[in-house]
């Protein structure tokens, strides 16, 4: 054992110096472009709903596969955290869009709950009419204040019925479940929502939710649970575009894509094949997996091959890579009218075969190894890094491999670095400088981006990590029963990239740092008082009553003393 612990330490010391040795940063990334984006080109912020609503039973919401999760078994969750309340964001609409409204965006990325419209998850059962009200509301709001919604329908919150009763992703029947539910919604919100999401990162839910096990539903079906649960979802995609296609595009005039969150896969050494194609599988097996159905009508050449080829050593008859039938080909081919991608970070890849006997695995499929560079600025979560570069790397991949369709940036954002109650988020601003720099690059490089979302608006929920990872523009203090919201110095930031559609000049962006440095001092200390307050809040609603008993009782005997004696 220790031997094979000595190899491997050797081994990846040995990679660390290969990393050193041929890689000294690429050269594009050390010059900053000064440049305006596109006319029209649209600024926003994200969020979805589990992580930020609350109200979990509220309304007439049924449960979601997260609740469920969430109140499932210890251990699950850091801090064994729930999303019950969150945010607190099914009450606190009005207050967010002043945040919307101040941070000037031109649009909002969210999400619907299927639960909290449909408690069992099919529309033929109930619909909850306070669900559809709520989010009518939402919209009606977002419309007057001149943001456009950019609405996902579903992001893993799962209605936890279609669990129970069908195995969730696992089973064919959700494709028409969820084409019901799409319907409701196209049909519901449709007159003011143009940009529909079906689906955002699936392979997580895909990965996480029926891989690892480390998100709800909680399932360990290595090897063949995710590809079954992302075929059945990709063919829900496809149906619900075809739905909005037939039914609702030439009275609604609206897009339909998907969102696919991914890595840049770099190779350690792009002098040797065997990584670049290493890298090439990273990228197939996390946006091809999903993209290269919706734009080409199959998966990427190199998952057949290498998990039918895995299947077969492993003595099965089938690969365990599910495949589309011809009919099924060309329905789900051409199904996206933009590309919706998600990026936070970067990985070297390198090659590294894996036997067939230790067993199928998504990490075995893919044969290779996933590293990072020490010197990258690690940030709050522990697989995010900054690394700019990888960004414009990847949108330079979704542009030439799909034939330049239209993008929409639906995910991007680093979470706090520390764990105290910071709003001077001073790394968070060279983040966001960073990747909406590189971005700005791939726009020069051709790539067809039509709008950027940064996430998020709000600190939430962070799934696995309950409240620990903060992404937030504003800073929620989760202690307080209010959930008071509290900006930091990037939203400061943000607004001026906003304002400015990019970054006009060196001596403009200089003066947004000082200024949005200034600005989170002045908020820091409106924070540190906030305990206080929240105590004070405390006092009244508890201490000040039982003042008010007290008394009561003390006069009442007062008053019995007084008619006794005069008795
Ligand atoms: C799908 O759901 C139906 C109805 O409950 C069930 O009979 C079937 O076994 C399920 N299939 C899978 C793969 O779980």
């Amino acid at each position: 054992m220790r031997v094979v612990w000595a190899v491997t330490l050797l081994w990846m010391l040995l990679l660390v110096c290969r990393l050193g040795a041929v890689r000294t940063g690429p050269p594009e990334e050390a010059t900053f472009y000064y440049g305006t984006f596109p006319p029209g080109f649209s600024w926003g912020v994200g969020s979805s709903a589990y992580q930020t609503e609350g109200a979990w039973d509220l309304d007439g919401k049924g449960p979601s596969i997260w609740d469920a999760f969430t109140h499932g078994r210890k251990g699950r969750v850091l801090g064994d955290d729930t999303a019950d309340v969150a945010c607190d964001s099914y009450y606190k609409v009005q207050e967010d869009l002043e945040l919307l409204r101040e941070l000037r965006v031109s649009h909002y990325g969210f999400s619907l709950s299927w639960p909290r419209l449909l408690p069992t998850g099919i529309r033929a059962e109930q619909v909850n009419q306070k669900g559809v009200q709520f989010y009518s509301e939402v919209l009606d709001a977002l419309v007057k204040s001149n943001i456009t919604p950019i609405v996902t329908l579903h992001h893993w919150d799962l209605p936890q019925l279609l669990q129970v009763r069908y195995g969730g992703w696992q089973n064919a029947s959700m494709v028409t479940y969820f084409d019901d539910y799409a319907n409701l919604c196209f049909e519901a919100f449709g007159d003011r929502v143009k940009h529909w999401v079906t689906f955002s990162d699936p392979r997580a839910i895909a990965e996480n939710g029926y891989e690892t096990g480390r998100h709800a539903p909680g399932l360990k079906l290595r090897g063949t649970g995710l590809y079954k649960a992302a075929h059945h979802i990709i063919k829900a995609h496809a149906k619900a575009w075809h739905s909005y296609n037939r039914k609702w595009r030439h009275k609604q005039q609206g897009l339909v894509g998907i969102s696919l969150n991914c890595h840049w896969g770099e190779p350690v050494d792009t002098s040797n094949p065997k990584d670049i194609e290493a890298a090439e599988r990273y990228l197939q097996f996390c946006l091809g997996w999903f993209a290269d159905p919706v734009y080409t009508g199959d998966y990427p050449q190199v998952m057949k091959d290498n998990i039918g080829r895995k299947s077969e050593e492993q003595g099965l008859e089938v690969s365990r890579l599910p495949a589309f039938s011809l009919q099924e080909k060309s329905h789900v081919k051409g199904t996206a009218d933009f590309l919706g991608v998600g990026h936070f970070t970067t990985r070297y890849i390198t090659e590294r075969s894996y036997p067939a006997r230790q067993g199928p695995s998504y990490q075995n499929d893919r044969d290779l190894l996933e590293l990072i560079d020490p010197n990258w600025p690690d940030l709050g979560s522990s697989w995010l890094y900054s690394v700019p570069w990888g960004f414009r790397r990847l949108l330079h991949f979704a542009q030439t491999q799909y034939g330049n369709p239209p993008i929409y940036v639906t995910e991007n954002g680093a979470s706090q670095k520390f764990h105290c109650t910071q709003l001077c988020d001073e790394w968070r601003i060279q983040y966001l400088k960073g990747y909406i720099n590189e971005m700005l690059k791939a726009i020069k490089d051709g790539a067809n981006i039509k709008g950027y979302t940064s996430w998020s608006l709000l600190d939430k929920f962070e799934w696995e990590k309950g409240y620990s990872d903060r992404y937030g523009f504003y800073y929620v203090e989760f202690n307080d029963r209010n959930k008071p919201r509290y900006p930091k110095a990037s939203a400061e930031y943000y607004k001026k990239i906003i304002a400015a559609n990019g970054f006009p000049s060196p001596r403009e962006v200089e003066g947004w740092h000082l200024k949005a440095l200034e600005t989170c001092s002045i908020n820091n200390q409106m924070l540190a008082v906030e305990p206080l307050l929240s105590h004070m809040q405390l006092v009244t609603e508890v201490t000040v009553p039982t003042v008010c008993a007290l008394g009561v009782l003390i006069a009442a005997v007062l008053l019995a003393l007084l008619l006794r004696r005069q008795g």
